[in-house]
C-alpha cells in the first residue's frame, strides 16, 4: 500500500448521498460537462447500475463511482459511467480503490469487459485508465458538447 493512501471505507451509494455527490461531480468537471442533478439522479437509480462511494475515516465522502451494463454481441459488458474523485485526494489511491470495486463487481456479474468514453483533453484520466489497463479505441468527434472529442477505452476484465 502507498504511504500516503487513504483509509477507505467503500459502500454502495444510497440516497442521502445524491447532493453529495452532485456537488463532488460539479467540481470534478465543467460546466456542461458536469451533470445536472437530473441526470445524476438517474444514473445512480438507472436498475442494474453499480454505484459505488468511498468515505474516508470521518465518514466524508471522497469519491465515487458508476457503472453500467450493456451487451455487445451476446457477451455482458460494464460501461464505467464515471469516477470522480476529490480534488484535495488526488493521487493517494482513491480512483483506484474504487475502479478496483467496479471491475470486481464487473466480474461478479459475469463482465467480459469495461468500456468508458473520456474527454480527449482529459489527459489525467486517460493516465489513469492506461495505468489500469485500458486501451483506447476510437475517437468520437463531439461527444461532448459537440465540440469536444472523446477517446473511448477499452479493458478486458480476467
Ligand atoms: C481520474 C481520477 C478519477 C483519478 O483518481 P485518483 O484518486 O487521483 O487516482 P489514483 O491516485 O488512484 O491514481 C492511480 C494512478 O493513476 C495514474 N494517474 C492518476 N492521476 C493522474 C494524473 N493526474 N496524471 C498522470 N497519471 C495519473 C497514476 O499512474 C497513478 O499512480 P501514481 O499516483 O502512483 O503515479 C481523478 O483525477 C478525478 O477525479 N478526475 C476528475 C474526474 C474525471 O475526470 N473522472 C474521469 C471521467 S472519464
Amino acid at each position: 500500500m502507498r504511504e500516503d493512501s487513504v483509509a477507505l471505507r467503500l459502500r454502495a451509494a444510497v440516497h442521502d448521498d445524491y447532493p453529495t455527490l452532485f456537488k463532488l461531480d460539479q467540481a470534478c468537471f465543467a460546466p456542461g460537462i458536469a451533470w445536472s442533478k437530473t441526470e445524476l439522479e438517474y444514473f445512480l437509480k438507472y436498475p442494474g447500475n453499480l454505484s459505488i462511494v468511498a468515505e474516508n475515516e470521518a465518514g466524508r465522502i471522497v469519491g465515487f463511482a458508476i457503472a453500467g451494463r450493456q451487451r455487445r454481441q451476446g457477451a455482458l459488458l460494464g460501461r464505467l459511467i464515471t469516477i470522480d474523485v476529490d480534488q484535495a485526494l488526488r493521487r493517494r489511491g482513491v480512483g483506484h480503490r474504487l475502479l478496483e470495486e467496479i471491475e470486481a463487481q464487473l466480474r461478479g456479474i459475469g463482465a467480459t469487459a469495461v468500456l468508458l468514453e473520456v474527454a480527449v483533453d482529459n489527459t489525467a484520466a486517460q493516465e489513469f485508465y492506461v495505468r489500469h489497463g485500458f486501451a483506447r479505441t476510437v475517437r468520437i468527434p463531439g461527444y461532448y458538447l459537440g465540440r469536444i472529442d472523446a477517446l473511448a477505452m477499452e479493458k478486458h476484465l480476467g
